[in-house]
């Protein structure tokens, strides 16, 4: 089969994608398969070439101009090669991208209209999941536990701005301020009085234009590997542990002072709870493939659901492969039945 690796992309995690865009097209086992590399640049421009990871991470365009075509008769994806297109031929996409245009639906859709399989979850549970504020009503409403929160958007907060203050302030310092679509970290901020919850705010609507505004909880962090489509295969419990005030960007990727726990070290019965958890969170969001749920274990011994990430992290020392290494599937085995997945 032709599959098509895509990477980079317009987001805010453009970076990390094409770290993960490495270690996958290293698992793909090349005696069945033929990797093309898709590399999106940040300004939303799509190349292939064998070293077009390469020319992203140097931040130097490279390889040959690729361009969607959505209906007609060769319909797909079309290369330029000297001063003519043709139809690249691709069997299979496995998107590597995080966040916005790529982890959030709209790359699903667009596949589902070219009639290409895709690894990973569809349109509605990539857009839902996606969207931190959307992923908590759904998880309430299927009575899953969720800390508390508030939502609001750029209108709210110029026309009423102390009603939402008001409301933030209820659920008590101190309050973590997200912007309702992204990954990472980015754009994210802990804040302790209301001086620092304004420059939040303004902080992250500078990545969207609605936020998820949340009670900090006092709570260790564990995340749980989640494989499969009707069954599911759900790995050992993991935890995090932040080497900085919480799990920010910095520490995730550039300070190496976070730790990493396989297994997490848990009261009886709490790895089963999260796993349980785990699952119900993947179905109830309708995801496919993979994902990975990330929780907090608060003091009191309560489990609450964070985040499920559809296309998380996957370098050779990411939560999501390690988890399912440590639980008996190899990084290769992963990447294989996650293709195996995408066919059926
Ligand atoms: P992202 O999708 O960018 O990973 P998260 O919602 O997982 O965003 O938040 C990033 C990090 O911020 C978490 O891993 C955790 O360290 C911290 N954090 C987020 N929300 C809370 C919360 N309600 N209470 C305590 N810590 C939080
Ligand atoms: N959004 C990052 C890549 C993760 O969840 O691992
Ligand atoms: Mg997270």
């Amino acid at each position: 089969k032709n599959i098509a690796v895509i990477f980079g992309g317009k987001s805010g995690e453009h970076e990390v994608s094409l770290q993960s865009a490495k270690f996958i097209m290293e698992m793909i086992d090349k005696e069945k398969h033929n990797v093309v590399p898709v590399g999106i640049s940040k300004d939303g421009q799509w190349y292939t070439g064998d070293d077009v990871r390469e020319g992203l991470l140097n931040k130097e365009l490279r390889g040959k101009p690729i361009s969607i075509k959505l209906f007609g008769k060769n319909k797909g994806f079309m290369v330029k090669e000297e001063d003519s297109w043709r139809e690249l031929d691709i069997d299979l996409v496995f998107p590597v991208l995080h966040g916005t245009y790529g982890e959030d639906g709209t790359l699903q859709g667009m596949l589902d209209l070219l009639n290409i399989p895709y690894v990973g979850s569809g349109v509605l549970g990539s857009s839902v999941a996606m969207d931190k504020g959307m992923m908590k009503e759904v998880f309430k409403s299927q009575g899953l536990p969720v800390g508390p929160y508030v939502v609001f958007n750029k209108y709210l907060w110029d026309n009423e701005q102390e009603n939402q203050v008001n409301k933030m302030e209820e659920l008590g310092y101190p309050l973590f301020v997200k912007p309702a679509n992204l990954g990472s970290s980015v754009g994210i901020s802990k804040a302790k009085n209301r001086e620092q919850l304004l420059a939040a705010v303004e902080e992250a609507f500078q990545y969207d234009l609605k936020l998820v505004v949340e009670k900090g909880l006092k709570a260790r962090e564990l995340e749980c590997s989640v494989l499969g489509n009707d069954d599911l295969f759900v790995s050992t419990v993991g935890e995090i542990v932040p080497g900085n005030e919480f799990y920010d960007y910095n520490a995730k990727y550039i300070d190496d002072n976070s730790e990493i726990i396989i297994p997490a070290d848990l009261p009886e019965g709490v790895e089963g709870q999260v796993q349980e958890l785990a699952k119900l969170a993947f179905k109830g969001l309708d995801c496919l493939g993979l994902s990975r749920v990330d929780f907090f274990f608060d003091e009191d011994g309560k489990v609450w659901i964070n985040e499920v990430n559809t296309l998380p992290g996957f370098t050779s020392i990411s939560m999501y492969p390690k988890l399912l290494e440590a639980s008996g599937v190899t990084a290769k085995d992963l990447v294989k039945m996650l293709i195996d997945l995408a066919l059926n």
